[in-house]
């Protein structure tokens, strides 16, 4: 039997910006507890204060929105919080609810102290948001029954719920309901050493054979990000059972991440091809980042929310006023020589 191991067998990038099919057994890696969650220590410390005086109380968790970059476990929070506030969950999404009367439904269904977990908030249409804002401060809603000049408006009691919504995008959610959230959490890029832990006990759940530094050399490849950690887990250990004896170790993880074209800092394709963009055909930059989009084939917001988080907190790119630029350390790691001309001089000064 013959394994194709080229590249083209994964249709979709591996650095994918949305949640894949496979990701669905993340479900099974989910911690259940704020106990069992490893990392985002500060948000993770200011929920158990907030969960913890709400049920002193006895009331509703506030609302409350998870902000930060895909893949950091805004969902996973999303049930933990229900878990530790012993409520129900309902799941949906920005796109998911088109009309009013989908919202109504949402939320005439839950019981007191339930969780409504809105995903990608920042993408609800504006009628069903405004519905949105009396649900949220009063707990009720208007609801117009009948046509034209009969019309009635009859406001519908709702039972005190906690919406938690989830964003990559916070700066576009409108400021009327930014301001209803009680609590706004961002979650940051996880440190290697966070990932590690994620993905030793993702290995230990699944019954897979890693070592620590198997573990080390997946979690310092992941960008930052327990979703993309575990993606390549399954794949590291794909690799491991046909070539090696099953464990994932050290050199599995390199050679598999390698033949992912995934380098020693966790940059694919994309990003490569963005900072060789930058560098080659725009001088290092600025470059506004439509055109740099355009210029490399690939979505506007697949490089703001995917590739830029990313490589910004490695210190390879910054934002100025005028568009991107590469820094030094981005010419270092894709072994271009900067031109000496002065320029980073001459680029800090667009930060002005
Ligand atoms: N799996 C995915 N994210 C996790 C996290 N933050 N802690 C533990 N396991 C995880």
């Amino acid at each position: 039997m013959s394994i194709d191991f080229g590249n083209d067998i994964y249709e979709e990038p591996i650095v994918a910006k949305t949640f894949l099919q496979e990701d669905a057994q993340e479900g099974s890696l989910r911690p259940k507890t704020l106990r069992e969650y490893i990392g985002q220590e500060k948000a993770k410390d200011n929920l158990a204060v907030f969960i913890q005086a709400a049920q002193k109380r006895g009331e509703a968790l506030d609302h409350v929105l998870l902000h930060g970059p895909p893949g950091l476990g805004k969902t996973t929070l999303a049930g933990i919080i229900a878990q530790e506030m012993g409520a129900g969950i309902r799941i949906t999404s920005g796109p998911a609810i088109e009309k009013p009367g989908d919202l109504a439904a949402l939320l005439t269904n839950l019981n007191e102290g339930d969780i409504l977990f809105v995903d990608e908030i920042h993408r609800l249409n504006r009628v069903v948001e405004e519905i949105l804002y009396p649900a949220m401060e009063d707990f009720a809603i208007d609801i117009i029954v009948g046509k034209g000049p009969s019309a009635n408006s009859i406001r519908l009691d709702l039972p005190k719920f906690t919406l938690v919504g989830a964003t990559t995008r916070a700066g576009q959610l409108s400021a009327p309901l930014r301001d209803r959230f009680g609590v706004s959490p961002r979650l940051e890029l996880y440190t290697p050493e966070e990932l590690a832990k994620i993905v030793t006990r993702s290995a230990t759940i699944l019954g897979m054979d890693i070592d620590p530094k198997g573990a080390m050399e997946i979690a310092s490849r992941s960008r930052g990000t327990p979703r993309i950690a575990n993606r390549f887990l399954r794949r590291v250990r794909d690799f491991a059972q046909v070539m090696g004896d099953g464990t994932i170790t050290k050199e599995a993880a390199q050679m598999a991440l390698h033949r992912l074209e995934v380098d020693e800092l966790g940059l694919d394709n994309i990003d490569r091809r963005m900072l060789t963009a930058i560098i080659r055909n725009y001088s290092g930059g600025p470059v506004g980042l439509e055109t740099l989009a355009a210029t490399i084939g690939e979505e506007a917001v697949t490089l703001e929310d995917v590739c830029e988080p990313y490589l910004m907190q490695l210190g390879f790119i910054m934002r100025t006023p005028r568009g991107r630029i590469c820094t030094q350390a981005a010419y270092d790691h894709m072994k271009i020589p900067m031109p000496q001309s002065g320029k980073l001089d001459g680029q800090t000064s667009l930060l002005d």
